[in-house]
């Protein structure tokens, strides 16, 4: 039985700031964002969009009714969930009108949780073949105002319906992982941004890019030469490549061709999102589906996972038959088209606003916030979501 990806949605907030303005604010060449680091825009979430929000509207135009009446698991993989014991994926089971008959449950490795929960959500489907998993990663990336790593901040979701006879990716057997106890990144319960050590977190990633590659050739027999493509968790656009480079060498010319060219394509969303942790492999995995043209059913597309502390996987799939039709290109062309740029100015007022945490009641203007799904505020620490078209 095939098991792999049905559906993939995107949502990302409708606010952005240009990485060559915000260069200039913090008095660096805006080359070193645009070219080092390889970000263009970077989205920025107003506090009527958090993690649950961005994935509810990630998922919400995708599901239909065939779709509701088999999902049975909502798995969310986050590292910036908004409460320490409530799964997110319970709200967004409520706001997407899910059957009760489900199980709703968090999960975190840092930007990996959504990989496990694919890898889960096979188990779950090889047992329950009719069952369909939705599986969301969602987060706002936030190092700080002024910090090296504020240029790779970002905000947004990737929601994947995984299922029997999947219409977009069809998983492979082998799957590969690694794990590590180190110290790259971080975030301790009582910090709301990220501890990190750039420099040994970008070692890291590409040390694990290498020991699972082996482990994945290993297993399969595969090569390089077996993949159309090969996509990486995103950090940053400039990450990826570093990793991919690593391994060039093992193909021939047309290899290395094909595979610098696809992974240019694959980078055309996260360059303009930024960095959004669980999501981005798989905003990247749909950059490259819905924007190369070259790329054909039948093509086999590596994805490289790493979260930091840490854990990596290397696995793949084979695109289905028919995988374009089964794509929301005119929907995620309309997000892009829609968002609006704010000033530096404006990003740092709205990057230290933060919802009351004294018990104290809020209510947020969502007017001019064109999601469906919004934050209202907060009542005696509970936030309060809508639906604005229900
Ligand atoms: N034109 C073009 N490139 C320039 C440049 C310019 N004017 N100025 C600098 N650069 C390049 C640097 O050469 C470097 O490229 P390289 O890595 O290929 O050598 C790149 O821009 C970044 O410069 P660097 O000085 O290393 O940046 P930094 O120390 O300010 O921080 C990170 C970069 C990624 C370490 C930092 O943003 C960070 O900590 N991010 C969060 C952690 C992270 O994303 N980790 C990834 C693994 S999950």
């Amino acid at each position: 039985m095939k098991i792999g990806i049905d559906k993939i949605g995107f949502y990302t907030p409708h606010l952005y700031v240009d990485m060559n303005k915000l260069a200039e604010a913090r008095g660096v060449e805006p080359a070193k964002f645009t070219i080092g680091i390889g970000q263009s825009e970077m989205s920025v979430a107003p506090l009527t969009q958090d993690p649950v929000t961005l994935a509810a509207n990630a998922a919400l135009d995708m599901l239909d009714e065939t779709d509701r009446a088999h999902i049975d698991m909502v798995l969310f993989g986050t590292e910036s969930g908004i409460d320490h014991s409530k799964a997110a994926a319970v709200y967004v089971h409520r706001l997407l009108d899910l059957k009760p008959e489900a199980r709703a449950v968090e999960l975190k490795q840092a930007c990996y949780g959504a990989t496990a929960a694919i890898q889960l959500a096979k188990g779950h489907i090889a047992l329950n073949p009719d069952s369909k998993v939705l599986v969301l990663a969602s987060d706002i990336a936030r190092y700080g105002l002024n910090t090296p790593g504020e240029s790779t901040q970002g905000a947004g979701a990737v929601a994947l319906i995984i299922s029997a006879n999947p219409r977009v990716l069809e998983l492979d057997d082998e799957t590969v992982y690694y794990t590590s106890d180190i110290m790259d990144f971080w975030r301790p319960v009582y910090s709301n941004t990220a501890y990190v050590d750039g420099k040994f977190s970008n070692e890291q990633y590409m040390a694990f890019f290498k020991q699972v590659w082996e482990q994945y050739k290993e297993k399969s027999n595969r090569s390089i030469h077996d993949m159309e493509a090969i996509c990486f968790h995103m950090p940053y656009t400039k990450m990826g490549l570093k990793a991919l480079r690593q391994i060039l060498d093992e193909g021939n010319e047309a290899d290395q061709q094909r595979l610098q060219d696809h992974y240019q394509t694959s980078t055309t969303y996260n360059r303009n999102v930024g960095n959004i942790y669980t999501g981005s492999l798989y905003l990247s995995l749909l950059s490259l589906l819905e924007q190369a043209e070259n790329i054909q059913s039948g093509a086999r597309i590596g994805m490289y996972s790493y979260g930091s502390g840490a854990v990596g996987e290397f696995f793949s799939g084979v695109l289905a038959e028919h995988f374009r039709e089964n794509l929301y290109l005119d929907r995620h062309r309309e997000l892009f088209a829609e968002r609006k740029e704010i000033s530096i100015a404006e990003y740092e007022e709205q990057f230290v606003k933060t919802l009351p945490t004294d018990g104290s009641t809020l209510e947020l203007d969502i007017t001019k916030d064109p999601a469906s799904i919004c934050v209202t505020g907060i009542t005696e620490h509970m936030r309060q979501y809508t639906n604005k078209n229900k």
